[in-house]
């Protein structure tokens, strides 16, 4: 109910319980590191999954992938999006970019909206989600380890994955202890989206559907 609540004062969008985004995290490429791991932006790096809560906390955190793999199949072999499909979290939705597939409990923006419903929808949707965006830069900021300008972590791929998962905690404990924020840093490599027309694990299903029906009704209620 506090999330809830807490996401519903940003923009108005009802029953979220997290935002999830992915990010790329700088690793060190040696001669002996699998080029898998090279992101689709040519730099070698961990393609980590992040869910947040209304205060920009980490609720969930998936370092195990590396920087070569769709934000979409590491939702989909997630334990969050795992348990999403099994209806874990009951009515409570997840906001994602368009790199990530419209499920009931998963909603992401209307790729070409024709309707001042749909654009208001689109706006609540962007502004909401600008807090996973926002937590992503603080935590970079914080431990500058995992920005590029570091120029990537220099430890084994699977030392790398737990320094982010303990930074991630450390982030929390900032959080909630109210610690001073650091300035943010540019993240332009956080607004550029996954293009979900060019993303082979979304078909046009069943479950899209019914994302899609979730999704107009959230629409008409909430934004007409
Ligand atoms: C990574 O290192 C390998 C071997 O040292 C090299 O062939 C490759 O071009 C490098 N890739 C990038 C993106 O720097």
């Amino acid at each position: 109910m506090e999330v809830h609540q807490g996401f519903h004062a940003i923009a108005g969008v009802l029953r979220v319980i997290g935002l999830v985004d992915g990010t790329l995290i700088p690793i060190a490429n040696t001669s002996a590191l699998d080029q898998a791991f090279i992101c689709r932006k040519g730099f070698a790096a961990i393609n980590v999954q992040v869910v947040v809560d209304h205060r920009g906390r980490f609720t969930d955190v998936v370092a195990k992938w590396p920087g070569s793999t769709h934000d979409s199949f590491v939702w989909a072999n997630s334990a969050a999006g795992q348990d999403a499909e099994r209806g874990v979290f009951g009515q409570s939705i997840f906001l994602g970019d368009s790199g990530y597939p419209l499920r009931i409990y998963l909603l992401n923006p209307v790729t070409n909206p024709t309707m001042q419903a749909e654009n208001s929808y689109n706006i609540a949707h962007a502004r909401t989600r600008n807090l996973v965006e926002r937590s992503i830069g603080r935590w970079k900021m914080r431990f500058r380890c995992l920005h590029k300008s570091a120029g990537g972590l220099r430890l084994k791929p699977q030392r790398c994955c737990a320094v982010v998962v303990v930074t991630a905690m450390l982030h929390n404990i900032a959080v909630t202890g109210g610690a001073t924020l650091p300035d943010e840093v540019e993240e332009e490599e956080e607004e550029e989206e996954e293009d979900a027309s060019h993303n082979p694990l979304q078909p046009r299903d069943d479950l899209h559907a019914a994302g899609v029906h979730t999704r107009n009704q959230i629409i008409h209620f909430a934004f007409d």
